[in-house]
């Protein structure tokens, strides 16, 4: 859900919506041709999202931008001009890879979430090109150049505004956290039904109150939570193919024998049980590592 100021200045702003949704039309028929891709964006080789580390590399890199600018605007000569070059390239490196994992995070998003991320994308590209245009005139001018420094400074206040955007998208709308990760453990072996009354295939079920996904392929019986990590989406209505399933939102794909992710947008792993069977009943437990 959104903040209440972000409300107020985006809630409204549907004009946004068809360049959002035409944007991320554009990137999924992208990744549907180039899946491995998507997957080394997302940070799934990584085990949690790409995006906030290399946005931290950006970030922090225009700040020491930043305070070197302003250090050598108050004391003329003080030296740090090269430094100051130096770390803005460093920035500009850092952004590319934050704008080119971020699409791939916000490409499976809707509604108001979707709105903000654009919007968000945008102010971080123009926020990148105020850093380009400041690092090519230190390149070709002086490098303590004050133009150079002031468009920079100028770049930092945009990436605040466009830092607190991103910060709505993961603390408002939860975008790429693990939608697991308030789920309590299923700490004893619990019955679920019977064997024979599970149906071949993908079954829901809940023990000790959580979702679970349990499957069955002739007497051997496996589960994994239900709820996709990436977005929540329902597992039991994916498909399922050689021991992995595929979620039916956006085809995150996870392996049945420890919930671990074949297939990205997903890059959290879903809940792992153990499953036995007493006297034709299943019964489960959360897998201990
Ligand atoms: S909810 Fe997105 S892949 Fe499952």
């Amino acid at each position: 859900m959104a903040s209440p100021l972000v409300d107020r200045l985006i809630g409204r702003a549907t004009g946004w919506d068809r360049p959002a949704r035409a944007t991320a039309d554009a990137i999924n028929a992208f990744y549907r041709a180039l899946r491995p891709v998507q997957g080394l964006l997302n940070g799934r080789w990584l085990g949690h999202p790409l995006h906030p580390l290399v946005t931290d590399v950006a970030v922090g890199a225009w700040t020491v931008v930043l305070v070197f600018d302003l250090i050598g605007l108050a004391q003329p000569g003080a030296g740090l001009a090269t430094a100051a070059a130096v770390s803005l390239w460093l920035g500009v490196l850092a952004a590319i890879g934050s704008l080119l994992s971020g699409a791939t995070d916000w490409k499976d998003t809707y509604g108001l979430e979707q709105r903000v991320g654009f919007i968000h994308g945008l102010l971080m590209a123009v926020v990148s090109l105020l850093y380009v245009l400041s690092g090519v005139l230190r390149l070709v001018g002086p490098v303590d150049g004050t133009p150079a420094r002031l468009i920079g400074i100028l770049g930092f206040v945009g990436l605040i505004g466009g830092g607190f955007l991103g910060g709505e998208m993961a603390f408002g709308f939860g975008s790429m956290v693990d939608h697991n990760a308030f789920r309590d453990a299923v700490s004893e072996f619990t019955p679920v039904g019977r064997i024979a009354d599970l149906g071949v295939g993908l079954n829901y079920v809940e023990a000790a109150g959580q979702p679970i996904l349990v499957v069955r392929d002739g007497e051997t019986v496996s589960a994994i939570g239900d709820v996709c990590s990436h977005a929540g989406g329902p597992l039991h209505e994916g498909t399922l193919d050689h021991g992995v399933v595929t979620c039916p939102w956006h085809g995150s794909r996870f392996r049945l024998g420890d919930g671990s992710v074949v297939r990205s947008p997903a890059t959290f792993p879903q809940p792992s049980y153990e499953v036995r069977v007493t006297d034709g009943m299943v019964e489960i437990r959360t897998r201990r590592l």
